[in-house]
Order: structure tokens, then sequence, then C-alpha cells
């Protein structure tokens, strides 16, 4: 097939089938080869999809990696590491789902033509016997280890900032390597300290960005040793184009000034047009609108992104962009195969593990509060439970039925009353009655105050922190406690039942 035909053909396997896609860009392939890599995917197959346009999916990662496969020339994949769990320790009943994530990750991650896969501890909750199970194709620490890229030699080596590292690099170059990648186990902080020229690599990844809002961003830093990290949780790629054209080091090339100026102009606006995309119980029609609006924003920043760089002639260059997985870009339909075999598996899973270990409950203490459901508090707060009725919150456990996600402990937690606590739900298949996010999700357990009223045990309840334990970055990244409060009071519930509409 020609190049051309061949990357249509290829665009058109991810993207067809979806509509507003527009073709990629099509240029003369520039030599070379193209590496993309990924960090800290901590056991994510992809977003909840609890807030609008959540960013992520490793189908959505398969997508790129064929497309730039579809240009002709050689693509290789690389995962720093921090990948298969997103806890170093896990709770006893959510090791089968958990395990099971992992083994759809590592079958996507192989279906994308993994090169190599550092280790970070997060790849360990479940000992090096498990991993060792997957067959992956680990780098070990401090050793290099030589890829060929179109006949190009590529080497990459992983490892925690140390002497033998930037030993390890420096016999790598004396041994002829000629383009060094390296996955350093550290963190942002640790790695802008320590990382200098005495390192001869020409890109360091830092694998472990850090926790909270560092995890958040991506984040680049030009300099002699490019420094690198991926915003978590398989949220974006890092692409790194490389075209050797003579001897010697290779020089990160800039984007033209404009067109960086532009790229961020465009990502303040999609940030933005996320914000209004999320603003609670939004009318469909708005909501269409909106999401059209944000869609075509991507879309002109994807293109931008894409157009190709002016390689100066006679020189070693790369470029580097970051691949945000946004959720308008094209998925990978044997990808998407594996993410929905595994989805269906997971709820028998769960249910059988459930039917045949204790519950998940710690024993309630007598003088502790219990949770007790909301029909109790209903009898006496008609009012309240009325406009509670009109919430999404009353039918949050629905929509993850709807999405077959009912049995999922990664889900579950948010969308019931009290999960895991004395009167609460304490085995994921028995959930009657605490199902969706009820009265006590905000008021707390209501056993002492439903016998007696002037128990001072039932909490108000009117702070951003009640709402933020559900409401945190992750789900609700555009969680604003007044415009969210609004939503939920009414006459009866947080106003006078008299009260007349202004
Ligand atoms: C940490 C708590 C938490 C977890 C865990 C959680 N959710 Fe949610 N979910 C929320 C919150 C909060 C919202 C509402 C977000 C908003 O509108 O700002 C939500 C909303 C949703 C919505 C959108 C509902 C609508 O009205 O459009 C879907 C769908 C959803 N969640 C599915 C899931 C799935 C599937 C999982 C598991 C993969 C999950 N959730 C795990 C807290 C959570
Ligand atoms: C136990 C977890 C939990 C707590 C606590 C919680 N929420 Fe929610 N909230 C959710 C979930 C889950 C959804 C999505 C429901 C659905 O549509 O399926 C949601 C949805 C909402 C929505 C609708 C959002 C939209 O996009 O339309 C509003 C508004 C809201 N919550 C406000 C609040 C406020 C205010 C608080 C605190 C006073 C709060 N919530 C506390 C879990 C919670
Ligand atoms: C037997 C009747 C009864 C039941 C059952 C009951 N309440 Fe109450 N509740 C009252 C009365 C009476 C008050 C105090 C008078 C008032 O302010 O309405 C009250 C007050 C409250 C308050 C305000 C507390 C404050 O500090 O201002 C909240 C919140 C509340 N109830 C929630 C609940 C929840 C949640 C449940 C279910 C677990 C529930 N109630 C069950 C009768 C009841
Ligand atoms: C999403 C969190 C949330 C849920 C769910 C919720 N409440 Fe509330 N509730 C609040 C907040 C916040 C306030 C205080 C509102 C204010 O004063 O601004 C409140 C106030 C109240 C009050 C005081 C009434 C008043 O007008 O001062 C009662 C009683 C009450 N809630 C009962 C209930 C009952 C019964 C349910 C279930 C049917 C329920 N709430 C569900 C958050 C919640």
């Amino acid at each position: 097939m020609k190049p051309l035909l061949a990357l249509l053909a290829a665009w058109c396997v991810v993207s067809c089938a979806k509509k507003d896609v527009r073709p990629p860009q099509v240029s003369t392939p520039a030599p070379g080869f193209t590496l993309f890599v990924s960090a800290g995917v901590k056991g994510y197959l992809g977003p909840c999809g609890c807030s609008e346009n959540m960013r992520g999916g490793i189908t959505r990662a398969a997508a790129q990696v064929a497309l730039a496969k579809a240009f002709g020339h050689p693509v290789l994949y690389f995962d720093a590491g921090d990948t298969l769990f997103g806890q170093a320790q896990l709770p006893a009943e959510a090791v089968p789902q958990q395990e099971r994530k992992a083994r759809t990750l590592t079958e996507a991650m192989k279906a994308m033509g993994l090169s190599a896969k550092a280790n970070g501890p997060l790849d360990d909750a479940q000992g090096a016997a498990f991993r060792a199970s997957l067959a992956l194709p680990e780098l070990p620490d401090n050793q290099p280890r030589t890829f060929e890229a179109g006949g190009f030699p590529l080497t990459v080596v992983s490892g925690p900032w140390s002497p033998s590292l930037v030993e390890a690099v420096s016999k790598a170059r004396a041994s002829g390597a000629a383009w060094v990648l390296v996955l350093l186990q550290e963190d942002w902080r640790t790695a802008l300290r320590n990382v200098d020229d005495s390192l001869e690599a020409d890109a360091v990844v830092v694998a472990r960005p850090g926790e909270g809002a560092a995890a958040e961003e991506n984040r680049m830093l030009r300099r002699k040793v490019p420094l690198f990290s991926l915003q978590d949780k398989g949220r974006s790629l890092l692409r790194l184009d490389v075209h050797p054209q003579s001897d010697g080091r290779f020089e990160l090339l800039a984007a033209g000034a404009e067109t960086e100026r532009e790229l961020k102009g465009l990502d303040q606006r999609v940030e933005l047009l996320k914000a209004q995309v999320n603003e609670p119980m939004l009318a469909p029609e708005l909501l269409a609108l909106r999401k059209a609006k944000l869609e075509e924003i991507i879309a002109r920043r994807e293109a931008l992104a894409a157009t190709p760089a002016q390689w100066p002639a006679g020189k070693n260059t790369f470029t580097a962009r970051f691949v945000p997985l946004e959720s308008s870009l094209p998925t990978d339909p044997a990808i998407d195969a594996l993410v929905t075999a595994y989805d269906k598996d997971v709820g028998a899973m769960n249910v059988a593990w459930a039917k045949t270990h204790s519950p998940l409950c710690p024993p309630s203490v007598d003088a502790m509060p219990r949770y007790v459901g909301n029909t109790q508090c209903q009898q006496c707060h008609a009012d309240a439970f009325k406009v509670w009725g009109e919430s999404k919150h009353a039918a949050a456990y629905a929509t993850l039925e709807n999405k077959g996600k009912n049995f999922h402990l990664d889900c579950v937690g948010c969308h019931v009353v009290g999960f895991k606590k004395p009167g609460g739900v304490c085995r994921i298949d028995e959930v009657a009655g605490r199902d969706h996010v009820g009265c006590e999700s905000c008021h707390g357990p209501g056993s002492r105050h439903a016998e007696d009223t002037d128990d001072s045990s039932i909490a108000k309840g009117d702070d951003a922190h009640t709402c933020q334990k559900c409401h945190d970055q992750e789900n609700s990244p555009h969680f604003n406690f007044k415009e969210y409060l609004a939503k939920i009071i009414g006459p009866g519930h947080g106003q006078p039942t008299n009260a007349t509409k202004k």
C-alpha cells in the first residue's frame, strides 16, 4: 500500500466509526523515528466518566501510537513505571479486580508494541512473582538496553538517581549509543536538584511526578539534558520525534515561538470550556452546545500540534510534545474490546468474592451511630426528602447500573451510602436501602438521631469538606461549593418551605 493510503486506512481503523473526527494532516514523513512514553499509569484503564470530557484511557493512547505507525517510519513505545496498580498495598477485597486490571493493561500495552517497561513501587503491590507472571519486557535498573529503530540504535536506561546510573549511561555512550533515553525513577524535585550535564542522556523522563497538583500537569524543562514529566493516571503521553542527520549530540527543537503561544492559548481555552461544560445540572441543549465548542478547540489544538517542525538540514535534532488524551480523540477498537471484556468480568468476580468472604464493614460500636438509610429520615423530613429526590444524588447508583459498573469496587464507594461502614453497604451485592447518595452521605450515620431527635450526632453537613469526600479533584475537578450547594437545597431542605422564588 502507498504510505498515504496506509495512513488513511489506519486512521480509519481507529476513528472512522466516530463522527466528527477529522483525518490527520497528511505530510511527507520526515526521516527518523518516533518514541512514545507513558509514566505513572497507576492501574488506570481509563477515566471514570464522573465529569464530562475527562482525559485518559489506554484505548486512546493505543490509537495515538497506531496513527503514528501509519506514517510508515519506526515507532517505539516505552513505559516508565508505576503502571500496574494505584496503591502499594491493596485491601483484600480489591485484589481480584486489581489483578484482572493489571492483566488487561499489560495485554493492551503489548498490543501497542511495548518495547520496554521500567518498574516503580506501584508495580510491586502484588509482588515480584505476580509481575513476572505478566511476562512484560522489563527493564532492570542501571542496565542499558539498545533497540533498533529503522537501523538507528537507541538506548534506554532506567533507575533512581545514583552514580551507577550516570556511569551506565556514560558506558553506553562510550560503546556507541547514539541516542539515550533515561527513565528516571525519581520525583520532579529530586530530578531538578540532581540531574546535571554529567548524565549524558538526550532526554530524561521523570517517572514519578509526585503527589497532588504535581501529578496534574505535563512538564518540560528545556536545557542541555531536557526533563519531562507526565500527568499521571494515563491521561497524557509524551511523544518524541527523533531526526538523526549527522554525528554528534541531539538538539531539542523549539516549536516556533508563535506556535507555542498559540498552543498555550488553546490549552487555556480548553480548560475554561471544560469548566463551563461541567457546571452542575446544565440543560442538555446548552451542554451539547458547549461540548461541541470544546471538541472544536481540541481539534484545532491537535492540528496545530501536529504541524511538522522545520527540520534543520545536517543537524541531529528532535522534537517533544505532550499528547493529552482528550475524550474527543479516537479509540482503538481492539483495545476497546479488551476493556469491555474486563468490565464484564469484574462484576462477577467481585460478587463471587463477596459471597465467600466476611462483610467489608468493621464491627459496630454500641455508642456510635450506625447508618439506617433514607426511609427513616423521610418519615419526619418529607420536604427535605422531596428536594433530595429531585437531585442527581437520588440516581447515583442507577448511574453505575446503567454503565454495568455497580459491582466495581473502584466505583461503588461514592455512589452509595456508608460504604464499608456499620449499617452501610457491607457487601457489594447487598445495597438495598443504601443505594444512591443518600441523606446520611452528607449528614452522617443517623441511628441515634432517628431514635432521639435531640441527639446532636447528626451533622449539618453544610461545609465544602463534606462534599469533597466524593467531589474530589479527580471525580469532580470543577467542583465549586457555592454553585453545587445551590443545586441541592430547596424548600424544606435548607430553605423555608414557603419560600417565594426570587
Ligand atoms: C471518589 C468518589 C467517586 C468514585 C470512586 C467514583 N465516582 Fe462517579 N461521581 C462522583 C462524583 C462526585 C460525581 C459528580 C461529579 C460532578 O458532577 O461534578 C460522579 C459522577 C459520575 C457519573 C456522571 C453522572 C451524571 O449525572 O452524568 C458517572 C457516569 C460516574 N460517576 C461513574 C463512575 C464510575 C464508572 C466509577 C468507577 C470507575 C465512579 N464513578 C467512581 C464520585 C465518584
Ligand atoms: C457520598 C458521595 C457524595 C457526597 C458526600 C456528595 N456528593 Fe454530590 N454527587 C455525588 C455523585 C456520585 C454524583 C453524581 C450522581 C449521578 O448523577 O449519578 C453527585 C452529583 C452532584 C451534583 C450534580 C452535578 C452535575 O454535574 O449536575 C451536585 C450539584 C452535587 N453532587 C452537589 C453536592 C454537594 C453540594 C455536596 C456537599 C454538601 C455533595 N454533592 C456531596 C456524590 C457525592
Ligand atoms: C422521628 C423523627 C425524625 C427522624 C426519623 C429523623 N429526624 Fe432529623 N430531625 C427531626 C427533628 C424534630 C429535628 C429538629 C427540628 C428541626 O430543626 O427540624 C431534626 C433535625 C435534623 C437536622 C438538622 C440538624 C441541625 O443541627 O440543625 C438534620 C440535618 C436531620 N434532622 C437529618 C436527619 C436524617 C439524615 C435523618 C435520617 C437518618 C433524620 N434526620 C431522621 C426529626 C427526625
Ligand atoms: C449532598 C449532601 C446532602 C444530602 C444528600 C442531604 N442533605 Fe440535608 N442538608 C445538606 C446541607 C448542606 C444542608 C444545609 C443547607 C443550608 O442551610 O444551606 C442540609 C440541611 C438539612 C436539614 C436542615 C433543614 C433546614 O432547612 O435547615 C435537614 C432536616 C436535612 N438536611 C435533612 C436531609 C434529609 C432527610 C436528606 C435525605 C432525604 C438530606 N438532608 C440529604 C446536605 C445534604
